[in-house]
């Protein structure tokens, strides 16, 4: 279909000055044509007359747009960049960052499996992951990964148990639990004594030992992963330098190391005036610290996707509260748990009025049984049941955090790009979510 409008069209991004301070959270491709929210080129009420709501509405231009500013950033410093596919694993968004070139980061063998159905070559696939199932661990030798991110002393040594008989040694990186001063939300914060992430300073020399003598495993790297949504390039410095301190150490053991990985965690703003950290700025602050001989590796998942999504829901019913209006949407924390999670702020624009988008003392509310279950607070909102409401930076860690709480399948999501829109996930069903009963039928 090619749901696209005919009037004069303004491009929200460039051109709408009262629409200005949506540029940094709206997908490159908004429009305004007519009143109307177009995203691709595509009208959100043609959309959601077409595929229902809740819509999830994905940008292909700005998917595309990212993963090349990203790629160029760290051309120079010819980085190995992956996407994280934990911010995202709709498998037709892994595809578009495939056809761009970018690497994919899984922690599962099920991202594994989704990477496989976008193109990805294992080569260009490796695996996260804390508490990995053999399953997870099986599969990634299976395949001959492009490398396993060894999280733990007891991960190493199932690892090497799995590998006997090989005939080629798995590559292996080592995740380190620095401590580099990244402020950000405390569920957010992956690096750092505390935190259950990585490998302290003991257990890295016991692992270093292990790998020194192993017939089976292959160092070649580590990594440090400081956490999400962080706006300060010293956090990446800081933990590069940690991690450059430590080739020292990796050598004493008669091992080398090929690629120094800081993650990703790169903050975007969720309302226009949150912090942000562009890619150029993180690989201006990197530049010049890494040796010739080892190579960088990012990981960025939010920064890829958040932007180039939208969720759109339909209003169902709106009250009259003394503080201001409540209204209420048909989906909510079952599609995006992040407020309730991390206390995360959104912004909410009006589909039919997208100028009217304001701050105020509305609040956005989900369908769920939950008092909690709060999209958007402190938003103007004048709409009527029936209406229709974008909620932007919607892209990463919505649909692939979603659940069927409430027994609510989950919403669909579709690709637009240039008047065109195509169905990419379909909505759950209430057949589906039951299927798994074996009681009833
Ligand atoms: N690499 C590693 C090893 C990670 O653990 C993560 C995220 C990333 C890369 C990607 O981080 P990003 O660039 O997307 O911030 N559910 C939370 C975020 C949890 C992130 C966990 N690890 C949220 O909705 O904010």
């Amino acid at each position: 279909m090619g749901p696209t409008g005919t009037g004069r069209s303004k491009t929200l991004t460039e051109t709408d000055e009262e629409l200005h301070p949506l540029r940094r959270i709206l997908p490159d491709s908004s429009d305004n044509q007519d009143g109307v929210l177009h995203i691709g080129g595509c009208s959100l009420p043609e959309l959601a007359a077409v595929y229902g709501t809740p819509l999830y509405v994905y940008d292909e231009e700005t998917l595309r747009a990212q993963a090349r500013r990203v790629s160029a950033a760290f051309a120079s410093s010819s980085a190995r960049v992956s996407f994280a596919a934990k911010a995202c694993a709709t498998v037709a968004v892994l595809r578009v960052f495939r056809e761009e070139g970018l690497g994919l980061d899984t922690v599962s063998a099920g991202e594994i499996e989704a990477g496989l159905r976008a193109g990805f070559a294992p080569a260009h696939m490796h695996l996260h992951g804390n508490a990995k199932s053999d399953e997870d661990l099986a599969r990634a030798l299976e395949l001959d990964l492009g490398a396993i991110v060894v999280d733990n002393l007891d991960e190493l040594r199932r690892l090497e148990s799995m590998s006997l008989g090989r005939s080629t040694r798995a590559r292996v990186i080592l995740r380190l639990a620095l401590s580099v001063g990244a402020k950000t939300h405390a569920y957010l914060l992956t690096s750092g004594a505390d935190t259950k992430f990585g490998l302290g300073h003991d257990e890295l020399q016991t692992a270093l030992s292990r790998l020194g003598k192993s017939s089976t495993l292959r160092l070649i790297g580590l990594h440090a992963h400081p956490g999400s949504q962080i706006s300060d390039a010293r956090v990446y410095t800081a933990a590069l330098a940690s991690l450059l301190e430590t080739v020292e150490l990796v050598k004493t053991h008669g091992l080398g190391v090929e690629e120094a990985g800081i993650g990703g965690g790169w903050a975007v703003p969720y309302v226009p005036n949150d912090p942000a950290l562009a890619p150029e700025d993180l690989a201006a602050s990197l530049r010049g610290l890494l040796p010739n001989r080892i190579r960088l590796a990012v990981e960025p998942g939010r920064a890829l996707v958040a932007r180039a999504g939208v969720a759109v829901y339909r209003v169902v019913s709106v009250k009259q509260r003394p503080a201001g209006r409540l209204v209420a949407v048909d989906g909510g924390m079952g599609d995006n748990p992040r407020p309730v999670f991390y206390g995360a702020g959104y912004s909410a624009i009006p589909v039919n009025d997208p100028a009217a988008a304001a701050k105020g003392s509305d609040r956005l509310v989900g369908r769920y049984c939950e008092e909690g279950d709060v999209l958007a607070e402190g938003v103007h909102l004048p709409v009527v049941p029936g209406d229709l409401i974008a909620v932007p930076t919607a892209g990463a860690y919505q649909l692939s955090m979603a659940s069927a709480y409430n027994l609510v399948p989950q919403p669909a999501v579709v690709l637009v790009s240039r008047g065109r829109a195509r169905l990419v996930t379909r909505r759950a069903s209430h057949g589906e979510l039951l299927s798994r009963e074996l009681d009833g039928l």
